[in-house]
């Protein structure tokens, strides 16, 4: 047995402009990092509040370590379950207004953990088709009839939820879309949900901390309770610049989560000094509020400017801004392109996004100045010229 099969699939992968390499970077995530012995002005991470190297989140991460050490040590269901996760767990029971919330060591983990613990092969899940891998992979692994409606579309859900006699019906969707940045019409989708008697789960891995007046999110921007969105995700890799994740939601939920999650189970409990490093961010989220001040004032900046240079933007508020380019080997040339004039932002290319929608994806942090977006647009404006005249963009 040889391993020619997967060469061959891995060159037509290149062959196909879809070839993945990681890019090394040598400094802390900023607006201005260090890649592969190179300084860039970078538009691609989601650490969009700027907390990753937040001083006050990094005191807390040592102060952590400190007291409890670095590894968790077991799986919380054994010993690893630390002061500093249960305090979390409670601050962000408050954040969320919700009864309960669960930690989990990943987003992925959480929403395969949690799909799987509510549907199995009796049941369906329902998804939006352009929900986050996580959710669809968990989707397929839970054996529940697997149906995708049209994108943040409630009449096509509507339709499916109405033919389909399942035991349990579970409606899953990103609260803030990754890949397109657009919000999610959750206060229609529950509306639907409820009707059908199904439950609706929201991830808002990138609404925590951005969207809503606290950072709450999206059910904070609508105004949901726990009865219109039961089964509530968030990240803490992402506005929150840490790393982990959770389930908030009701008694209920959360105690099925604890005895039939399989990714809470078994598996080690995230550091608890990262659950210290993330009870200091939550509490910069909550309290500084210029910092989503701050996003929307650069996204209007970066809009109007893309506008104004023709640049086809997608109907996003938020600080995921991408430029859709269509063609993968083209959005690679425009990435390199900027690369060169010393602009990072990676080219993303199906299977992350469907086929023909390579896209740009530009991402903001509070920590950009405007600035920064200015060297963007002046970049952007640049690279279309040199494209326009068939030069080496
Ligand atoms: C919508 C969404 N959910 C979940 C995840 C996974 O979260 P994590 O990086 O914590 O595994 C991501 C991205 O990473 C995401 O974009």
């Amino acid at each position: 047995m040889s391993f020619n099969d997967l060469a061959v699939a891995l060159e037509a992968r290149r062959r196909d402009n879809l070839y993945r390499q990681r890019r090394v970077l040598e400094s802390a995530q900023g607006p201005e990092v260090s890649v592969d012995g190179q300084r860039y002005l970078a538009f691609c991470s989601n650490d969009y509040l700027g907390l990753a190297n937040h001083p006050e989140v990094i005191a807390a991460l040592k102060r952590g370590a400190d007291t409890y050490g670095v590894g968790g040590g077991a799986s919380h269901l054994v010993n690893g379950h630390s002061q500093a996760h249960h305090a979390l767990e409670e601050e962000l029971a408050a954040f969320t207004g919700r009864e309960r919330v669960l930690l989990f060591s990943t987003g992925y983990m959480a929403n395969i953990g949690a799909v799987n613990a509510l549907v199995d092969k009796q049941d369906a899940v329902f998804q939006d088709r352009l929900n986050h891998a996580s959710l669809l992979d968990a989707g397929l692994l839970s054996g529940a009839r697997f149906q995708r409606y049209l994108h943040n579309d409630p009449e096509s859900l509507a339709q499916r939820l109405s033919r389909s006699e399942a035991r349990r019906k579970l409606v899953v969707t990103d609260g803030v879309f990754s890949m397109d940045g657009d919000i999610a019409d959750l206060p229609e989708l529950s509306r639907v949900t409820r009707e059908h008697e199904g439950w609706l789960m929201v991830d808002d891995a990138h609404g925590f901390g951005c969207v809503g007046a606290t950072g709450g999110g999206c059910v904070e921007h609508f105004g949901l309770s726990n009865d219109e969105v039961p089964v509530l995700v968030g990240t803490l890799g992402k506005g929150f610049g840490t790393s982990g994740a959770f389930v908030a939601g009701s008694e209920v939920l959360i105690e099925t989560l604890i005895q039939f999650a399989r990714t809470y189970i078994y598996t080690t409990s995230m550091s608890p000094a990262v659950a210290e490093a993330t009870r200091a961010s939550l509490r910069l989220v909550q309290a500084d509020s210029w910092r989503r001040d701050r996003l929307a004032q650069l996204i209007k900046r970066f809009r109007s400017g893309c506008e104004q240079l023709g640049y086809e933007l997608m109907e996003s508020p938020t600080p995921i801004q991408p430029i859709m380019i269509g063609d993968a080997g083209e959005a690679m040339r425009i990435s390199a392109a900027l690369a060169a004039k010393g602009i990072f932002i990676s080219a993303i290319r199906p299977p992350t996004v469907p086929a023909g929608s390579s896209r740009l994806r530009v991402t903001f942090s509070a920590a950009h100045s405007e600035a920064q977006v200015d060297r963007l647009l002046d970049a952007l404006d640049a690279v279309r010229i040199d494209r326009a005249a068939g030069g080496a963009a």
